[in-house]
């Protein structure tokens, strides 16, 4: 009888352990977009004097800004050139394999007139911010980064992350390369607008996954891939 109690409380402990934690860590985590915590953007621009060729040729990695704070006009055009939609049917402004769009943007905002300092999502579909933290979190960001101090001091970083599931289930492995090119483009559509906008910015890629994770509020099945610091030039 005790030996059958104890088999039993072994399988069951076996169970847990190895099927029903694993399943509870996996569930997906939804966003709320009910709550009235969301910020539409402005409408972005879709003009500039600068063309894409002197965009291009003027494009340079800046690392030290001005203590200016930026406007939500130039937050909502950074974002909008990384990840806007641009069409009826959802299409953005960066490619995306078979428009699956495996990439989430997190904004932790520093210095920018109109909205407190807080970390939030970028909606693109709504062009709008969710705010997901309270509070100023770009010293801790800049830590989680080796103290690369830009990140501290600029007025917003852009966090990029990507879902990999959302383009492995259909491409398998090759999945994550195409997630990973697609943050490549979105991220080089961020430099040549913050160019038109005079604004500073560089790509980020050292950094502790864990600690951006925590930092920013990311979900679980979201991978920090690049952070872009942006500020006024100096
Ligand atoms: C994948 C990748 C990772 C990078 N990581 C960092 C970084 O962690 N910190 C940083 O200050 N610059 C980083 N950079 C920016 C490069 O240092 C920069 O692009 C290079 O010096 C060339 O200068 P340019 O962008 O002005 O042409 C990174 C660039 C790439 C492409």
């Amino acid at each position: 009888m005790y030996r059958e109690i104890a088999i039993i409380s072994i399988i069951a402990v076996v169970v847990i352990l190895f099927v029903v934690l694993p399943q509870m860590k996996k569930e997906p985590q939804e966003l709320d977009l009910s709550l009235d915590k969301i910020i539409k953007l402005p409408e972005p621009s879709y003009d500039s004097n600068t063309s894409v060729e002197k965009a291009l040729l003027n494009r340079r990695s800046v690392r030290t800004y001005s203590n200016e704070s930026l406007t939500l006009a130039e937050v909502s055009q950074l974002l909008w050139a990384a990840q806007g939609v641009t069409d009826s049917e959802g299409h953005r402004t960066a490619p995306s394999a078979i428009a699956l769009y495996p990439i989430e943007l997190y904004v932790v905002i520093g210095n920018v007139d109109g909205i407190e300092s807080g970390v939030y999502r970028y909606i693109p579909n709504e062009h709008a911010l969710l705010k997901i933290i309270e509070g100023d979190r770009r010293d801790e960001l800049s830590i989680a980064a080796g103290k690369q101090s830009h990140i501290k001091n600029a007025a917003v970083d852009i966090v990029f992350s990507v879902v990999y599931e959302k383009e492995t289930e259909k491409f398998g492995e090759r999945g994550k390369r195409y997630s990973i090119l697609e943050v490549g483009h979105s991220a080089q559509n961020v430099y040549l607008q913050a160019e038109s906008l005079n604004l500073g910015t560089v790509v980020v890629g050292s950094f502790n996954d864990g600690k951006v994770k925590k930092v920013t509020g990311m979900l679980d099945n979201q991978s920090p891939l690049y952070i872009m610091p942006v500020g006024k030039k100096k």
